[in-house]
Protein backbone atom coordinates (compact mmCIF):
# COMPACT_ATOMS: atom_id res chain seq x y z
CA UNK A 1 0.00 0.00 0.00
CA UNK A 2 1.06 3.30 -0.80
CA UNK A 3 2.57 5.57 2.41
CA UNK A 4 -0.19 8.77 3.01
CA UNK A 5 1.55 11.49 2.54
CA UNK A 6 1.66 13.99 5.93
CA UNK A 7 1.87 17.45 6.67
CA UNK A 8 1.75 19.05 9.89
CA UNK A 9 1.54 22.44 11.47
CA UNK A 10 2.00 23.90 14.87
CA UNK A 11 -0.81 26.20 16.33
CA UNK A 12 -0.44 29.79 18.53
CA UNK A 13 -0.96 31.80 20.64
CA UNK A 14 -1.21 35.79 20.56
CA UNK A 15 0.96 37.69 23.60
CA UNK A 16 -0.08 41.21 21.96
CA UNK A 17 -1.77 43.01 19.27
CA UNK A 18 -4.66 40.72 18.52
CA UNK A 19 -7.26 43.19 16.58
CA UNK A 20 -5.09 46.04 16.67
CA UNK A 21 -2.92 44.01 14.04
CA UNK A 22 -6.42 44.14 11.80
CA UNK A 23 -5.98 48.47 11.86
CA UNK A 24 -2.14 48.37 11.46
CA UNK A 25 0.00 48.04 14.87
CA UNK A 26 2.04 44.96 15.51
CA UNK A 27 1.32 41.73 16.50
CA UNK A 28 3.57 39.27 18.66
CA UNK A 29 2.21 35.80 18.57
CA UNK A 30 4.15 32.52 19.54
CA UNK A 31 3.94 29.14 17.68
CA UNK A 32 3.13 25.76 19.75
CA UNK A 33 3.98 22.24 19.82
CA UNK A 34 -0.10 21.40 19.53
CA UNK A 35 -1.08 21.54 16.55
CA UNK A 36 -3.22 19.69 13.23
CA UNK A 37 -2.37 16.92 11.16
CA UNK A 38 -3.11 16.17 7.91
CA UNK A 39 -2.85 12.92 5.78
CA UNK A 40 -3.83 12.56 2.38
CA UNK A 41 -3.76 8.62 0.54
CA UNK A 42 -4.65 8.01 -2.54
CA UNK A 43 -8.18 6.33 -3.47
CA UNK A 44 -9.95 5.97 -6.61
CA UNK A 45 -12.80 7.80 -7.14
CA UNK A 46 -13.52 11.74 -5.50
CA UNK A 47 -11.66 13.49 -2.94
CA UNK A 48 -13.78 12.79 0.21
CA UNK A 49 -13.28 13.81 4.08
CA UNK A 50 -12.87 10.27 6.19
CA UNK A 51 -12.19 11.94 9.49
CA UNK A 52 -14.87 14.03 12.01
CA UNK A 53 -15.89 16.78 12.16
CA UNK A 54 -16.15 17.06 8.13
CA UNK A 55 -17.75 20.63 8.34
CA UNK A 56 -18.76 23.08 5.57
CA UNK A 57 -15.50 25.07 5.93
CA UNK A 58 -12.91 22.17 5.82
CA UNK A 59 -15.04 20.70 2.89
CA UNK A 60 -14.77 23.88 1.34
CA UNK A 61 -10.66 24.33 2.46
CA UNK A 62 -10.33 20.78 0.51
CA UNK A 63 -11.41 21.46 -2.07
CA UNK A 64 -9.66 24.75 -2.36
CA UNK A 65 -6.22 22.87 -1.48
CA UNK A 66 -6.65 19.65 -3.50
CA UNK A 67 -7.55 18.34 -6.69
CA UNK A 68 -11.30 16.79 -7.18
CA UNK A 69 -10.35 13.53 -7.52
CA UNK A 70 -8.27 10.89 -6.13
CA UNK A 71 -7.42 11.72 -2.37
CA UNK A 72 -8.94 10.33 0.76
CA UNK A 73 -8.46 13.18 3.49
CA UNK A 74 -7.79 12.95 7.29
CA UNK A 75 -7.66 15.22 9.48
CA UNK A 76 -6.24 14.99 13.55
CA UNK A 77 -5.89 17.94 16.19
CA UNK A 78 -4.46 18.28 19.58
CA UNK A 79 -5.70 22.07 19.50
CA UNK A 80 -9.55 22.67 20.54
CA UNK A 81 -11.20 24.22 17.69
CA UNK A 82 -11.98 27.82 17.53
CA UNK A 83 -10.13 28.66 20.58
CA UNK A 84 -7.92 31.47 19.24
CA UNK A 85 -5.19 28.78 19.30
CA UNK A 86 -4.83 29.37 15.53
CA UNK A 87 -6.80 25.65 14.66
CA UNK A 88 -7.82 26.99 11.18
CA UNK A 89 -4.21 28.66 10.62
CA UNK A 90 -2.75 25.04 11.25
CA UNK A 91 -4.99 23.23 9.09
CA UNK A 92 -4.72 25.24 6.53
CA UNK A 93 -0.90 25.30 6.58
CA UNK A 94 -0.72 21.46 7.32
CA UNK A 95 -3.25 21.03 3.89
CA UNK A 96 -0.42 23.02 2.04
CA UNK A 97 2.26 21.05 3.54
CA UNK A 98 0.45 17.53 3.10
CA UNK A 99 -0.56 18.43 -0.84
CA UNK A 100 3.69 19.42 -1.34
CA UNK A 101 4.88 16.00 0.34
CA UNK A 102 2.46 14.33 -2.19
CA UNK A 103 3.70 15.72 -5.34
CA UNK A 104 7.20 14.80 -3.35
CA UNK A 105 8.21 18.75 -2.92
CA UNK A 106 9.01 20.78 -0.25
CA UNK A 107 7.58 24.30 -0.09
CA UNK A 108 9.70 27.17 1.54
CA UNK A 109 7.64 28.87 4.38
CA UNK A 110 7.14 32.31 2.26
CA UNK A 111 5.08 29.57 -0.30
CA UNK A 112 3.36 28.03 2.45
CA UNK A 113 2.25 31.09 3.92
CA UNK A 114 0.78 32.59 0.55
CA UNK A 115 -0.87 29.34 -0.09
CA UNK A 116 -2.34 29.00 3.05
CA UNK A 117 -3.79 32.21 3.07
CA UNK A 118 -5.59 31.95 0.40
CA UNK A 119 -7.08 28.93 2.61
CA UNK A 120 -7.76 30.76 5.38
CA UNK A 121 -10.09 33.03 3.87
CA UNK A 122 -12.19 30.43 3.92
CA UNK A 123 -12.08 30.26 7.23
CA UNK A 124 -12.37 33.58 8.00
CA UNK A 125 -12.93 36.40 5.45
CA UNK A 126 -10.02 38.70 5.53
CA UNK A 127 -7.65 37.31 8.11
CA UNK A 128 -4.38 39.36 9.05
CA UNK A 129 -2.11 37.01 8.09
CA UNK A 130 -0.76 36.42 11.56
CA UNK A 131 -1.87 33.29 12.26
CA UNK A 132 -0.64 31.82 8.80
CA UNK A 133 2.63 33.59 9.55
CA UNK A 134 3.36 31.31 12.89
CA UNK A 135 2.06 28.34 11.17
CA UNK A 136 4.16 28.60 8.52
CA UNK A 137 7.21 29.62 10.24
CA UNK A 138 6.96 29.15 13.96
CA UNK A 139 9.18 30.27 16.84
CA UNK A 140 8.15 33.84 18.45
CA UNK A 141 7.46 36.37 15.36
CA UNK A 142 6.39 40.00 15.23
CA UNK A 143 4.08 40.43 12.65
CA UNK A 144 3.14 43.73 10.69
CA UNK A 145 0.08 43.52 7.97
CA UNK A 146 0.72 44.54 4.51
CA UNK A 147 1.51 42.97 1.07
CA UNK A 148 3.86 41.62 1.62
CA UNK A 149 3.82 42.03 5.60
CA UNK A 150 6.36 42.74 8.11
CA UNK A 151 7.78 39.78 9.71
CA UNK A 152 10.63 39.99 12.67
CA UNK A 153 11.68 36.73 14.00
CA UNK A 154 12.19 36.98 17.79
CA UNK A 155 14.05 34.86 20.86
CA UNK A 156 10.86 33.27 22.43
CA UNK A 157 10.71 34.44 25.84
CA UNK A 158 11.43 32.04 28.49
CA UNK A 159 8.21 31.41 30.28
CA UNK A 160 5.72 29.30 31.42
CA UNK A 161 2.32 29.67 30.61
CA UNK A 162 -1.03 28.47 31.57
CA UNK A 163 -3.93 28.37 28.64
CA UNK A 164 -7.40 27.93 29.94
CA UNK A 165 -10.39 27.14 27.85
CA UNK A 166 -13.40 29.22 28.14
CA UNK A 167 -15.61 26.40 26.85
CA UNK A 168 -17.06 28.88 23.58
CA UNK A 169 -15.69 28.75 20.60
CA UNK A 170 -15.11 32.95 19.41
CA UNK A 171 -16.64 33.83 15.91
CA UNK A 172 -13.43 35.64 14.50
CA UNK A 173 -14.92 36.92 11.46
CA UNK A 174 -18.06 38.65 13.49
CA UNK A 175 -15.27 39.98 16.33
CA UNK A 176 -13.59 41.84 13.85
CA UNK A 177 -16.56 42.99 11.72
CA UNK A 178 -18.19 43.90 15.68
CA UNK A 179 -14.77 45.90 16.42
CA UNK A 180 -15.09 47.47 12.82
CA UNK A 181 -18.49 48.81 13.74
CA UNK A 182 -17.29 50.92 16.72
CA UNK A 183 -14.30 52.46 14.49
CA UNK A 184 -13.30 54.90 14.54
CA UNK A 185 -14.42 55.33 17.67
CA UNK A 186 -12.66 53.00 19.46
CA UNK A 187 -9.46 54.30 17.82
CA UNK A 188 -7.77 55.28 21.14
CA UNK A 189 -8.02 52.25 22.58
CA UNK A 190 -6.54 50.45 19.40
CA UNK A 191 -3.71 53.14 19.71
CA UNK A 192 -3.53 52.26 23.35
CA UNK A 193 -2.96 48.28 22.12
CA UNK A 194 -0.33 49.20 19.57
CA UNK A 195 1.73 51.73 22.46
CA UNK A 196 1.37 48.63 25.27
CA UNK A 197 2.75 45.98 22.23
CA UNK A 198 5.85 48.01 22.02
CA UNK A 199 6.62 47.80 25.81
CA UNK A 200 5.54 44.27 25.95
CA UNK A 201 8.21 43.88 23.22
CA UNK A 202 10.78 45.21 25.83
CA UNK A 203 10.00 43.36 28.45
CA UNK A 204 9.39 39.82 26.57
CA UNK A 205 12.33 38.53 28.54
CA UNK A 206 11.13 39.96 32.14
CA UNK A 207 7.84 38.01 33.44
CA UNK A 208 7.63 40.40 36.41
CA UNK A 209 7.33 43.19 34.23
CA UNK A 210 5.69 41.36 31.23
CA UNK A 211 2.81 40.19 33.37
CA UNK A 212 0.99 43.10 34.32
CA UNK A 213 1.23 44.30 30.43
CA UNK A 214 -0.66 41.45 30.07
CA UNK A 215 -3.39 41.98 32.46
CA UNK A 216 -3.70 45.71 30.92
CA UNK A 217 -3.85 44.45 27.33
CA UNK A 218 -6.84 42.22 28.72
CA UNK A 219 -8.87 45.21 30.21
CA UNK A 220 -8.14 47.15 26.84
CA UNK A 221 -9.45 44.15 24.68
CA UNK A 222 -12.53 44.09 27.03
CA UNK A 223 -12.92 48.07 26.55
CA UNK A 224 -13.00 46.88 22.54
CA UNK A 225 -15.94 44.82 23.29
CA UNK A 226 -14.28 41.32 22.60
CA UNK A 227 -13.83 40.08 26.33
CA UNK A 228 -17.21 38.51 27.40
CA UNK A 229 -18.25 37.39 31.49
CA UNK A 230 -16.30 34.24 31.31
CA UNK A 231 -12.50 35.39 30.11
CA UNK A 232 -13.05 38.21 32.60
CA UNK A 233 -13.69 35.63 35.60
CA UNK A 234 -10.44 33.41 33.88
CA UNK A 235 -8.40 36.42 34.21
CA UNK A 236 -9.39 36.98 37.94
CA UNK A 237 -9.34 33.60 38.61
CA UNK A 238 -5.49 33.23 36.84
CA UNK A 239 -4.90 36.51 38.97
CA UNK A 240 -6.05 35.03 42.29
CA UNK A 241 -3.74 31.66 42.13
CA UNK A 242 -0.40 33.16 41.34
CA UNK A 243 -0.62 34.42 38.05
CA UNK A 244 1.66 37.73 37.18
CA UNK A 245 -0.73 38.58 34.82
CA UNK A 246 -3.40 36.92 32.13
CA UNK A 247 -5.41 38.15 29.29
CA UNK A 248 -7.53 36.66 26.74
CA UNK A 249 -5.50 35.25 23.77
CA UNK A 250 -6.56 35.53 19.89
CA UNK A 251 -10.48 36.90 18.70
CA UNK A 252 -11.95 36.56 22.06
CA UNK A 253 -15.83 36.04 22.60
CA UNK A 254 -14.69 32.83 23.63
CA UNK A 255 -11.40 30.65 23.39
CA UNK A 256 -8.63 30.73 25.57
CA UNK A 257 -7.39 33.13 28.39
CA UNK A 258 -3.55 32.79 28.57
CA UNK A 259 -1.84 33.27 32.29
CA UNK A 260 1.66 33.81 32.48
CA UNK A 261 3.11 32.10 35.94
CA UNK A 262 6.07 30.97 37.76
CA UNK A 263 4.58 28.28 39.47
CA UNK A 264 1.32 26.39 37.48
CA UNK A 265 0.94 23.99 40.12
CA UNK A 266 -1.82 26.50 42.20
CA UNK A 267 -3.47 27.44 38.94
CA UNK A 268 -3.87 24.22 37.27
CA UNK A 269 -4.93 22.42 40.50
CA UNK A 270 -7.81 25.75 40.75
CA UNK A 271 -8.88 24.92 36.65
CA UNK A 272 -9.23 21.33 37.70
CA UNK A 273 -11.15 21.86 41.00
CA UNK A 274 -13.44 23.42 38.35
CA UNK A 275 -13.52 21.52 35.64
CA UNK A 276 -12.04 24.04 33.34
CA UNK A 277 -9.48 22.48 30.71
CA UNK A 278 -6.18 23.27 30.76
CA UNK A 279 -3.04 23.05 29.17
CA UNK A 280 0.76 24.01 30.47
CA UNK A 281 2.84 25.93 27.51
CA UNK A 282 6.29 26.03 28.01
CA UNK A 283 8.37 28.87 26.04
CA UNK A 284 12.03 29.12 25.41
CA UNK A 285 12.93 25.60 26.86
CA UNK A 286 11.76 26.58 30.00
CA UNK A 287 11.20 23.50 32.26
O1 LIG B 1 -7.97 33.49 14.90
P1 LIG B 1 -7.84 34.14 16.24
O2 LIG B 1 -8.97 33.92 17.15
O3 LIG B 1 -6.51 33.87 16.87
O4 LIG B 1 -7.87 35.74 15.98
C1 LIG B 1 -7.02 36.30 15.03
C2 LIG B 1 -6.55 37.64 15.48
C3 LIG B 1 -7.34 38.84 15.02
O5 LIG B 1 -6.46 39.95 15.17
C4 LIG B 1 -8.57 39.07 15.92
C5 LIG B 1 -7.82 38.73 13.58
C6 LIG B 1 -6.71 38.74 12.55
O6 LIG B 1 -7.02 38.42 11.39
O7 LIG B 1 -5.56 39.11 12.86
Amino acid sequence: MTEPAVGFAGGKLILTGEHAVVYGFPAIAVGLDLGTTVRLEPVDGETHVASEPADDRLLAAVRAALPAEGLCVRVSSDLPIGCGMGSSAALSVALVRAHAALEGRALTPDREFTRSLELEKVFHGTPSGLDNTVAAYGGAIRFERGDPPKIRHLTPPSCTLVVLESGEAGDTAALVAGVRSRHPGNQPTLDAIGALTAEIEAKLDDPASLGPLLTRNHRLLAELGVSNARLDELVELALAHGALGAKLSGAGGGGVVLALVEDPQPLLDAAAARRIPAHLVTLGGRA
